[in-house]
């Protein structure tokens, strides 16, 4: 099922392959500007975060392994032209922990920024362009949200509607 308006993007991903495609979309979408980009990924542990963001590296052109940043925090892929930081915040205890990481700088108008489990910088961190809310489907495989919040995300969700949705299958009842 897909559904969406200019602010949102509501779709089914039916199968791991289906979030590796929207991943793929993803890509395009920021390969269409050179400016910076902060994309929070939201969902419960095995919602499909990481696969999300390895669809992403692996259509900008990643050959390597994308591991998930869970013990380092935060991974970093030169890749296309851009600068990918690939952020997982899961073992923060306190939304501080952000602040003394001192990862705010690499939040700029430059580097594009996946972060997994951004509630638990505790509203610390920079406003995000797109929000990605993932869980699991009442049928099967996963529910994604999207939603923009800035130009940037507008722009980002106008590529994925005029290109990512055909691919979509809907679910089976
Ligand atoms: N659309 C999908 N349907 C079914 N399984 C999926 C789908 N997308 C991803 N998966 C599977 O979900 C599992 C967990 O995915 P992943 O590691 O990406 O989750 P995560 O949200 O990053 O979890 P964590 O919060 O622990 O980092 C993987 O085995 C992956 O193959
Ligand atoms: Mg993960």
């Amino acid at each position: 099922m897909t559904t969406s308006d200019n602010l949102h993007l509501h779709l089914h991903l039916a199968d791991e392959a289906a979030t590796l495609v929207l991943g793929s979309a993803l890509a395009n979408a920021l390969k269409e500007s050179s400016s910076g980009a902060l994309i929070y990924l939201s969902g419960d542990l095995g919602a499909g975060k990481t696969t999300l963001s390895r669809g992403i590296l692996r259509a900008l052109g990643f050959s390597g392994r994308v591991k998930s940043p869970t013990y380092t925090l935060v991974e970093l892929y030169v890749v296309s032209k851009l600068n990918l930081y690939h952020f997982d915040f899961y073992r923060f205890g306190e939304p501080e922990e952000w602040q003394e990481a001192g990862f705010r700088d690499l939040f700029n108008e430059t580097n594009i920024c996946l972060v997994e489990w951004p509630e638990k910088a505790g509203g610390l961190l920079p406003p995000p362009d797109l929000t990605i809310a993932m869980k699991s489907s009442l049928i099967s495989g996963r529910e994604a949200h999207l939603a923009a919040h800035s130009p940037r995300g507008l722009q980002m969700l106008s590529v994925l509607t005029s290109a990512a949705l055909p691919t979509f299958a809907p679910p089976t009842m």
